[in-house]
């Protein structure tokens, strides 16, 4: 079968034929429907973020059908739709217990299935993964699958495992914006628009969407942003400080640029919080003023929207089903799974909001 993979950082990224071991115990194998192009993946590939273990097999949003559990599954069943969760939790430790899944201390981040080994092999050599959703199939613990209603369309529903979990768990799961909070989110590509959904849903009085594509800006604002800005033509944080009298109470960085992470921090008023979405390069170091912060400021990382993914993933598509967030209008395409590097030429020319590959 066919799997992108990641050698060391570069383009273009080589779709090959790996091979993919059966489900052990604990384990499920799922054939993917669609998986969705995502920003971080293109870090990975352009060596903006490095991933910690290569050769790795890519890709982390997606949805399929179950096609084979192993021993000892207990909640999923062969034929089951599901969305697939990045995050492998043990649903034991202390951050598991306390309802943060995102930061489990047992599986932390390891590339690996949870009893150390990989699953994916090409010639021998072990391939990595995190979710492997750009693959044809692809093997995980049971309860990175969420399993959704069968009416459920997976070509849409895909994206909501990276992009719509990211952006809306951010602002309802971590930051806990309230009804009449003001909010800018700085970057509006897949999840800095789901940022925006969220925002909305929150209540918060006023979404100042900042970004440099006049195109994403409008985008932002059929998703529910009151307010735009675009910064090569004004200035961001004065701007933002003549719209809410003095800065927002939420400032979120969906870019993980350095600079913009301070202009973000720049305009968020007194008592206001930074959210840090973006994934910063591997080795950033932030300067902020110690002043700045003692005035009651947070700055508050938000790793994978806080995702509890067997609630969130489910009460999301709830929102989408009853026409309260939008994911139609945030998949600007489809493509085959071989067209995977014309997908990330796309995104970075900011022609595509996400790119769905289907299988
Ligand atoms: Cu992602």
């Amino acid at each position: 079968m066919k799997a992108a993979v990641l050698y060391k950082p570069g383009f273009p990224l080589p779709v090959e034929n790996v091979e993919l071991q059966k489900p052990q115990s604990g384990e499920v194998m799922v054939k993917l429907s669609a998986a969705g192009v995502c920003h971080s993946d293109y870090h990975f590939v352009s060596g903006f973020f490095t991933p910690t273990r290569t050769p790795l097999v890519m890709g982390h949003e997606g949805a399929g059908i179950v096609t084979e559990v192993g021993e000892n599954v207990k909640t999923v069943n062969v034929g089951d739709k599901v969305i697939l969760s990045m995050d492998s939790m043990c649903g034991k430790c202390k951050n598991c217990t306390i309802g943060q899944p995102t930061m489990c201390l047992t599986y932390p981040r390891t590339f690996k299935m949870p009893d150390g080994t990989t699953r994916f092999k090409k010639n021998g050599t072990e391939l990595y993964h995190m979710v492997g959703t750009f693959s044809e199939y692809t093997v995980l613990p049971e309860d990175q699958l969420v399993i959704i209603p069968q009416e459920t369309p997976l070509d849409k529903a895909c994206i909501i495992g990276c992009a719509v979990i990211t952006g809306i768990g951010s602002v309802i799961n971590r930051a806990k914006v309230k009804m009449g909070d003001t909010t800018a989110v700085f970057g509006c590509g897949g999840v800095g628009l789901n940022t925006i959904q969220g925002c909305s849903i929150a209540g918060a009085s006023k979404i100042i969407a900042v970004d440099t594509v006049d195109s994403k800006l409008e985008k932002a604002i059929e998703l529910g942003a009151t307010h735009t800005i675009n910064p090569t033509k004004v200035d961001a944080v004065q701007a933002i400080n003549d719209l809410t009298s003095g800065g927002v109470n939420f400032a979120f960085d969906v870019v993980g640029d350095p600079k913009v992470i301070k202009t973000a921090f720049t305009s968020t008023r007194p008592g206001g919080t930074t959210v840090i979405v973006g994934i910063p390069p591997t080795d950033l170091e932030l300067s902020i003023k110690g002043w700045d912060i003692l005035l009651d400021r947070t700055i508050m990382g938000a790793f994978h929207g806080g995702a509890r993914a067997r609630h969130d993933f489910l009460w999301i598509l709830d929102l989408y089903n009853t026409g309260r967030i939008k994911l139609d209008e945030l998949i600007t395409g489809y493509r085959p799974l071989d067209e995977i590097n014309e997908a990330f030429d796309d995104l970075i020319q900011g022609k595509s909001i996400r790119t769905v590959l289907t299988f």
